[in-house]
């Protein structure tokens, strides 16, 4: 069954270690079937919620209207598969798909979007995937906690402090496999 697969990057640099993560996945998806769309939350206008607790009041999920409403919220209600991938910073996701995803909140008690399931990927500087478990935890409560994503796979991509330093590292193909396996 095809799929509408939204890829949401994290990453102010443009054609940096996450984009090519992003690339990659995005090449299996479509080998399979699936249909892609990308936003990229790390070169975003996206204010930070403001917990003003005014959400849909003005019609649109978020009553600042920003790319949050403008461009995402279109492609997260036309998702079945979310796909998150960042840099690590500060041991956590970048705070640029921070901000997207605490707008997710708007949508809590007011619309159910279809997005069914998600997958995390991830690339630092640092060479033990271990210090990622902080970034991959958040996820995990985020998914399995509230937002009932059913978790189709986790892609850590360490040692790329450098932007191109993902083209020698095993997480490429994980990526492309990953979308392959949806
Ligand atoms: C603000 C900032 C914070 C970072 N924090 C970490 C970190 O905590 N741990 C780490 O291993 N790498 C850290 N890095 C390095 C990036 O995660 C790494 O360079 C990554 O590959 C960048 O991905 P990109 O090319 O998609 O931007 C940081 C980089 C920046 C700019």
């Amino acid at each position: 069954m095809s799929k509408r697969i939204l890829i949401v990057t994290g990453s102010p640099r443009v054609g940096g270690n996450s984009d090519r993560l992003a690339e990659a996945f995005a090449k299996g998806a479509l080998e399979a079937g699936h249909t892609v769309e990308t936003f990229a939350a790390g070169r975003a206008n996206i204010s930070p919620c403001h917990a003003c607790d005014m959400c849909f009041s003005k019609g649109m999920p978020c009553v600042f209207n920003d790319d949050f409403n403008e461009k995402l919220v279109p492609m997260l209600r036309n998702a079945d598969v979310i796909a998150l991938v960042s840099p690590l910073y500060w041991y956590d996701i970048s705070a640029q798909l921070k901000l997207a995803i605490d707008k997710l909140k708007a949508f809590s008690g007011h619309e159910a979007l279809p997005i069914k399931e998600s997958v995390l990927m991830m690339c630092g500087a640092v060479s033990e995937e271990e210090r990622f478990s902080g970034a991959v935890e958040v996820y995990r409560q985020i998914t399995r906690g509230s937002l009932k994503w059913q978790d189709r796979g986790v892609v850590l991509a360490p040692s790329c402090p450098q932007k191109g330093d993902i083209e020698k590292s095993p997480a490429l193909e994980k990526a492309y496999k990953l979308g392959l396996s949806l």
